[in-house]
């Protein structure tokens, strides 16, 4: 596939530079019609009978093999969510932590998950996002690590993998940034999120966590999919693997989504993107700006403007067509490049910066 057959798939680019896949990612035509075959699909035929049932259990099994794929792992460890704040607080929940215990985070972390560790009831140890901080944090109370792998904030990357093993102390891994941004392998990780809208294109409220043991974490949030046998009190023996932390029943017109998003991703995905932020990186600094992401990041670039504030330069740029955010209480621009951004889009936004 050229890169232009491959942007050809999202009409939206075809007006603006869209610069926002960390929020949410553009939306190829095919994801959409794979959403509408299968509502046209239980429009005509009911939700109801063995076949529908079927077409669910099956579209379950054929996502969980996909995501599972994404990240080096086997379906047994995959649970189908419907995002990674979701994904958090299933750990969290799991986990039974209490005030006696201890986890450490970073400053930069999205609510997603920092709010999940607040509600889990351990003390938060918030440190700078560097292996050595996190490593000097870790005390004979600390029962969790929890950080991104790509941060929301500058695309840095946290060497989680080096990280895990340095301390020995379970970790979870937020890849909302990084999953479908840049090569994620699960190995090694106890815990890994994935969004679905972000990076992978997919449709919104999807997504997985993948667990590497699913016997040591409790079922803290049961759904009709957690159980392979119920007693009247409630009590259940949960199914095997990560299934039984499936949250939620997914809509099929989701699942076929995602899948169709994540199956029209071009081979060159990885390389292109990651190449891409760096020449918007060096865009950005060539015309003056305070650029805040290290070298070394995956496909996100923030900026610091000079005497304007950050919600502004937002608002411009989307009046110029151009699609970025701001991050609040950081005064950051935030551009998410990806593999579909062509040098075009870069340009629109240095001239609407300067415009
Ligand atoms: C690092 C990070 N974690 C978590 C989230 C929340 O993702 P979701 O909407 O899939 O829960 C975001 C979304 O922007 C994010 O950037």
């Amino acid at each position: 596939m050229t890169f232009e057959q491959a942007r050809a798939q999202f009409p939206v680019l075809e007006r603006v530079a869209y610069l926002q896949a960390g929020s949410a990612g553009p939306l190829a035509r095919q994801t959409i019609e794979a959403m509408a075959a299968q509502e046209e699909r239980n429009l005509r035929e009911g939700r109801v009978g063995l076949e529908y049932i079927e077409r669910v259990l099956a579209l379950r099994a054929e996502l969980r093999a996909e995501l599972a794929g994404l990240v080096g792992t086997e379906e047994e460890q995959v649970a189908l969510t419907a995002s990674t704040t979701d994904g958090c607080n299933l750990v969290l929940a799991g986990l039974d932590l209490g005030s006696s215990d201890e986890v450490i985070t970073t400053t930069d972390e999205h609510f997603g998950l920092i709010g999940p560790l607040h509600a889990s009831g351990a003390r938060v140890v918030v440190v700078a996002p560097d292996a050595d901080a996190i490593t000097a944090a870790v005390t004979s109370r600390t029962r969790l690590l929890a950080v991104s792998h790509v941060l929301w904030t500058t695309g840095q990357v946290l060497p989680v993998r080096e990280i895990r093993e340095r301390t020995g102390i379970p970790i979870l891994v937020d890849g909302a940034q990084s999953v479908g941004a840049i090569q994620v392998d699960s190995a090694d990780l106890d815990f890994l999120t994935i969004s679905g809208q972000k990076w992978l294109c997919g449709p919104e409220s999807t997504g997985a966590l993948v667990v590497a043991d699913p016997e040591r974490l409790r079922v803290a949030r049961p759904s009709y999919f957690s159980q392979q046998g119920y007693l009247p009190d409630g009590s259940f023996e949960p199914r095997a693997g990560a299934r039984r932390f499936d949250p939620n029943w997914v809509p099929t017109a989701l699942m076929s989504g995602l899948l169709a998003a994540v199956r029209l991703r071009p081979e060159w995905r990885f390389e292109r993107g990651v190449e891409m932020a760096e020449r918007c990186r060096k865009l950005l600094l060539d015309s003056g700006e305070d650029v805040i992401s290290p070298r070394e990041r995956a496909t996100i670039v923030s900026w610091r403007p000079e005497g304007e504030a950050s919600t502004d330069v937002v608002a411009r740029l989307a009046a110029a067509g151009v699609v970025v955010r701001d991050i609040p209480k950081t005064g950051l621009v935030r551009a998410s490049v990806g593999w579909w951004t062509s040098d075009h889009d870069l340009e629109r936004l240095v001239v609407g910066l300067k415009g």
